[in-house]
């Protein structure tokens, strides 16, 4: 008997369920884009070095062209068309384009999708390489220029709009935290 290379998965993205048959080998980012026309995502690099792809995966952010299709049915992928409430950006959205964090704008849906990971994992208290003082009852670091530099490294933007990007995260951590407009770090 020969084993089937092929399986029928139900992924749950965004909030919608899309019933597919995938070969085994196709890529979550290639499912995305090539099998369910969510071309938000983009491929880069195709190797996990660019950071193009970044999708969360139940609230965790992953490069969807290291992931298997099928190794994502049952979880929650949320990809950069589902970040935005109706009309209503998402703040980190928002950020990006008040502060022009782009310019080809290919990066950025990844970059976007990393952001808010990025700002949740702050809030939770995780530490990065530049992270001072690691001790849990240290609480959150302040979210400084070199902690999002470090956070968001897995990043890459061909066009170099790193100082942009920095400052719409810190405005978009800032908002979110509930801090006053202005009193976000510079980069
Ligand atoms: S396309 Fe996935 S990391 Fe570059
Ligand atoms: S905005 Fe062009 S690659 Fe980042």
């Amino acid at each position: 008997m020969v084993a089937s290379t092929s399986s029928a998965i139900v992924l749950h993205i965004n909030g919608d369920k899309y019933p597919l048959s995938v070969d085994h080998r196709t890529t979550l980012l290639d499912a995305l884009r090539d099998r369910l026309d969510l071309t938000g995502t983009k491929k880069g690099c195709d190797q996990g070095q660019c950071g193009a792809c970044t999708v969360l995966l139940d609230g965790r952010r992953t490069v969807s062209c290291l992931q298997l299709a099928v190794a994502a049915e049952g979880r929650e992928v949320t990809t950069i068309e589902g970040m935005a409430d109706g009309e209503r950006l998402h703040p980190v959205q928002q950020a990006f384009l008040d502060l022009d964090g782009f310019q080809c704008g290919y990066c950025t849906p990844g970059q976007i999708c990393s952001a808010v990971a990025v700002i949740q994992e702050h809030a939770a208290g995780w530490p990065s390489a530049v992270t001072g003082d690691v001790r849990p009852e240290a609480g959150p670091p302040p979210l400084t220029a070199e902690e999002i530099r470090e956070r968001m490294s897995g990043n890459l933007c061909r066009c170099g709009a790193y100082v942009s990007i920095v400052q719409a995260v810190a405005r978009a951590a800032a908002a979110e935290a509930g801090a006053p407009a202005g009193t976000e770090v510079a980069a």
